[in-house]
């Protein structure tokens, strides 16, 4: 719960009734905090706010220029809401309690689905091998009956639940192309093991259409037994199907969809989840109702800024092999960066890595990549700065003592980069944001956290002492390593291949990743591109492929997601259409990555 206060000096004040949007609730995206946020005052002479969190005061930098408040009128509409989840989670019994109390038109591809079956239908019949196998029926029969059914009249009228659509990226697309996008989007997280059970027990009543467990929400009366179905789906083997696919598209979806995402735990009563849905339910229509609605200063921060480029997220930009790249490309991938590290952070993460390596921000193939790196931290460090933390800005110094002080040439000049760069009007720097360099006595009792710019190993020096001493003396703040490479290189006196390696790579390895983004070549070429990895904390990795258009253009596209950093050889099968798990061969095309995964 977040308890906000204002220092302003000025007496003007405006009612405002937040949207639970990720920016400003304590935990960036998906972990669910529905308390209602309200707050008066935030007025154009603003100074700063601080605030309360976890104990601990935060500062809200805001400009002091009177900027004046820019207004945003919601039309009275009614709610539109997405939920999906994996199989079982308990999207139909969530959907029944919010018909009950939002009175939304319920509209479930299931069941769409399995009413064409029942009636025999020539799309039922289309559809019936697909979902008897646990496999997605094809997206154009899909699409077309949501689209269909979107457009009654009801649903304009009272407003929409859809539930288990989009079930791919293509499908969120189709939707994004006609401009329908949700207020909301829930997805109910649930372990996979209690999934399996909640199939196989679920039983459903034809004539009501209710759903039941057999354990966990037996019906009443023994006449509502002997009628109960078991559906053709529900079996271990074909729920475990489902669950692959699922999990296989889930990444891609989520990222059409992150600024309005939230992830809710389903492995509760039905009661408690349902508390949830519906605190941010009634909150949203508030916010609908309410007129006019959430004045915003005009001087929106920088993960404001990223949240709504976010919303408007297409995927991967194209043309990466053309360098320099356009400022909008470079922009891409400072708001993908700053939203993950922004979660990362929010979600407590502490030990944190970005490594990203476009040609342009790649400082491994020139010195002269290291402006547009420069660049990412600036906006990285302004966005932290901005939600009122004391960010350092570290760089290594020189390694080594006397004749043979020496530091990576990618690096030489770094910090005066740094310390001349342009970091806005507000006097952020020297105040919220500092540079220093990497070592424990860096660390500051006033510094909230500390980014460090591609700290590395160097022939016949270790960085990774100062490093540690660095982060022990940080304790629990966070700290963001830029594209570290912190891998064992010789030493000239061959110590440093063999003492203390274990430790030294069990300590690199201690970094989580939050933001990872490589292109994929062909093994030993560096033209065409073929595809690129992404991800983004919490999600998974996504498996993209290039692909030409005729007109001359080019798109990515994806092609597999995966909980873990896919391997050389999984990528190859991604690639080649190959099911997962099958026997291994040694890698293809992809070697020469190997160095890299
Ligand atoms: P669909 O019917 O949408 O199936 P699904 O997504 O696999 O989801 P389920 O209906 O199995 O589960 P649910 O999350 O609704 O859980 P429920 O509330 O019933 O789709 C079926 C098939 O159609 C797909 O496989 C595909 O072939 C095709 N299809 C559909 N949409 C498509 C699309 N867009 N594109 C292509 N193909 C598409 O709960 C499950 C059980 O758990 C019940 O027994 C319930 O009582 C119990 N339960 C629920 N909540 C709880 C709780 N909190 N605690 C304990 N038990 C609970």
């Amino acid at each position: 719960m977040l308890a906000i206060s204002s220092s302003s000096s000025c007496s003007c004040s405006t009612a405002t009734s937040l949207h639970p949007l990720p920016n400003y609730s304590a935990s960036a995206t998906p972990s669910l905090n529905p308390s209602s946020i309200s707050f008066s005052s935030p007025s154009s002479c603003i100074s700063s706010l601080s605030f309360r969190l976890h104990s601990k005061t935060h500062h809200l930098r805001i400009s002091q220029k009177p900027k004046g408040l820019r207004v945003r009128c919601s039309k009275n509409e009614p709610l539109k809401v997405m939920i999906s989840g994996a199989p079982a989670s308990g999207k139909g019994t969530q959907c029944e309690l919010i018909v009950q109390k939002f009175g939304l038109v319920h509209i479930s591809t299931g069941d769409l689905l399995r009413a064409e079956v029942s009636a025999g239908s020539e799309i039922g019949n289309k559809a019936k091998e697909f979902m008897n196998a646990g496999r997605l029926v094809p997206d154009e029969i899909v699409t077309a009956m949501v689209t269909a059914r979107l457009s009654r009249p009801d649903a304009k009228e009272k407003g929409w639940l859809l539930d288990g659509y989009p079930r791919s990226f293509a499908q969120a697309q189709s939707l994004e192309e006609l401009n329908i996008r949700p207020d909301i989007y829930i997805a109910l997280d649930v372990p996979d093991e209690i999934l399996i059970d909640r199939c196989v027990g679920r039983r459903l009543d034809p004539v009501t259409g209710k759903i039941y467990h057999l354990k966990n929400f037996p019906p009443d009366s023994e006449e509502i037994k002997a009628r109960l179905v078991t559906r053709a789906d529900d079996t271990e083997e074909k729920v475990k199907s489902r669950l692959e696919i699922y999990k296989q598209n889930a990444a891609a979806i989520f990222s059409t969809y992150n600024s309005i995402l939230y992830k809710i735990d389903g492995n509760r009563p039905k009661d408690a989840v349902f508390k949830d849905i519906d605190s941010l339910l009634s909150q949203l229509q508030k916010d609908k109702t309410t007129k006019p609605v959430k004045p915003v200063l005009q001087t929106e921060s920088r993960l404001d800024q990223a949240s709504s480029n976010q919303e408007k997220w297409r995927g991967i930009p194209t043309r990466l092999n053309n360098i320099p790249h356009s400022r909008e490309i470079r922009n891409y991938f400072y708001d993908d960066v700053l939203q993950a590290t922004q979660r990362a952070v929010n979600d407590g993460r502490t030990r944190l890595k970005v490594e990203i390596n476009i040609p342009e921000l790649n400082p491994e193939m020139d010195v002269y990549r290291i402006g547009t790196l420069m660049e990412l931290v600036r906006d990285i460090a302004l966005s932290f700065a901005d939600d009122g933390k004391r960010v350092k800005v570290c760089v290594q110094g020189s390694m080594g003592q006397g004749a043979l002080a020496g530091m990576p040439l990618q690096l030489a000049g770094t910090r005066k980069i740094l310390e001349f760069m342009d970091w806005g009007n507000y006097g952020a720097m020297g105040t919220f944001i500092n540079i220093g360099s990497i070592g424990a006595k860096e660390v500051g009792e006033e510094d909230d956290m500390f980014i460090l710019v591609a700290p590395q190993n160097a022939v016949g020096n270790c960085i990774i002492d100062d490093l540690k001493a660095m982060t022990d003396a940080a304790g629990k703040r966070p700290v963001i390593l830029i594209n570290p490479r912190l891998k064992d290189l010789p030493g000239s006196s061959g110590i440093m291949q063999t003492m203390g390696r274990d430790k030294r790579l069990e300590y690199a390895a201690s970094f989580e990743s939050c933001y990872f983004f490589r292109l994929l070549y062909y093994a030993g070429t560096q033209y065409p591109i073929m595809g690129a990895i992404r991800m983004t904390y919490p999600y998974g990795y996504e498996l993209y492929r290039r692909v030409d258009e005729p007109s001359g253009k080019e798109k990515y596209v994806p092609l597999s997601t995966f909980t873990e950093r896919p391997t050389i050889d999984e990528i190859n099968d991604a690639f080649i259409g190959k099911p997962r798990n099958k026997d291994k061969k040694a890698s293809g095309f992809w070697g020469f990555l190997s160095g890299v995964f």
